[in-house]
């Protein structure tokens, strides 16, 4: 297979765990013969830096016009101290993930065995979860109507969702529960907003068209509590765009770090991966940074376009990588392993290199 593939590597850390992602990618095209062709574009902060546009055109073209994207992280402290930055680097993405009508974010969550322990809540509550969170990406109050007065002392973000922009992730969200364990829990507000009502009504009648698929719902505040409680009881969290987003953090406590989550960003006909952690400026250039959730982004890429058996070895790789304690120190303090000879271990691995216990 030949995919051109736009990287977009970004701040922070972003430039160090897409370097080990490419190298996944590049170990998987030798293996398997395809033809991975990459090509750079800048995003955020140092896209402004270079060309005052946090989401310069010809990297939005260059998006519109390959088989996928792949991002590495957004966001830098001199603009999250200014709240008078009229550019910002996440504006960025939000304007290139509504350019590429990319509306459903898919977070799976699921602990690796080994990582049990790594993970601050007791092994017995979260042993066995398995869910997927599908956030609505587009739309609600990251996109509706900014306002602030004239004397700076009066703000507003205007929440909206569309009939249509709620069926097309709850038919997503619907399939995905017939592959999974045939259950979706629809998380909203709807004792107090008028959108959360909108999100009820429009689910409930998709759900009709899938009989086989059993539909409850549940309080955002409520699912922040049961999240942590009693996290085996999902099986697929459909929820709104600002819901999904901190409910993702929270759930990425269940697996021992946030630097282990991977993304898909999906559209009608543009595809991004991306790990739903942040920019972690203080650690940038420091080789510490986790690549795993950028690996993984890699790997979910390779599933979208049906590359099954490959996405299966990088998997495997990463799980080999956790067993065999080569992991950063988001996962064990005293590792003397960092963020490029994670990358190193999972290629290798799929180059079938012997000299893994070199390891
Ligand atoms: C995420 C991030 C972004 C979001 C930021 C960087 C705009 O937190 O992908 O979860 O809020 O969607
Ligand atoms: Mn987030």
């Amino acid at each position: 297979m030949n995919l051109k593939i736009a990287v977009l590597a970004g701040d922070g850390i972003g430039p160090e765990v897409i370097l080990q992602a490419k190298k996944v990618l590049y170990a998987v095209g030798s293996v398997y013969n395809h033809e991975f062709v990459f090509e750079d574009a800048l995003m955020g902060a140092v896209a402004i830096d270079k060309t005052g546009n946090p989401l310069p055109e010809q990297t939005l073209n260059l998006c519109l016009n390959t088989d996928a994207v792949l991002f590495g992280a957004i966001g830098d402290p001199k603009y999250d101290n200014n709240p008078d930055a009229k550019v910002r680097p996440e504006q960025g993405l939000l304007r290139l993930r509504k350019e590429l009508g990319l509306f459903a974010n898919i977070r799976p969550i699921k602990p690796y065995k080994s990582l049990l322990d790594a993970s601050p809540l007791k092994r017995e509550y979260i042993e066995g979860t398995d869910f997927t969170i599908f956030r609505e990406l587009t739309g609600g109050v990251y996109f509706g109507e900014k306002k602030l007065n004239e004397a700076g002392t009066l703000a507003s973000d205007l929440c909206e969702y569309s009939e249509e922009e709620i069926a097309r992730i709850a038919h997503l969200a619907f399939k995905s529960a017939q592959n999974r364990r045939n259950k979706v829990t629809l998380v909203d507000k709807a004792n107090v907003l008028e959108t959360s009502r909108l999100w009820r009504k429009v689910v409930k009648n998709v759900s009709a068209a899938y009989p086989d698929v059993a539909l409850d719902f549940l309080f955002v505040d409520n699912a922040a509590m049961q999240i942590i409680l009693n996290p085996k009881q999902f099986d697929v969290i459909l929820t709104e765009n600002l819901f999904g987003d901190i409910l993702s953090d929270e759930a990425s406590v269940i697996t021992g770090s946030i630097g282990l989550l991977a993304s898909a960003s999906l559209g009608k006909t543009n595809a991004l991966f991306e790990p739903i952690h942040g920019s972690y400026p203080q650690a940038a250039g420091k080789n510490i940074a986790n690549p795993i959730a950028s690996i993984l982004s890699a790997a979910l890429l390779l599933e979208h376009f049906g590359l099954f058996e490959e996405a299966k070895n990088v998997y495997e790789g990463v799980k080999k990588s956790i067993e065999y304690q080569v992991v950063t120190i988001d996962l064990n303090p005293g590792s003397t392993f960092g963020t490029n000879e994670v990358g190193e271990f999972v290629s290798n691995f799929i180059l079938n290199k012997d000299d893994l216990l070199y390891f």
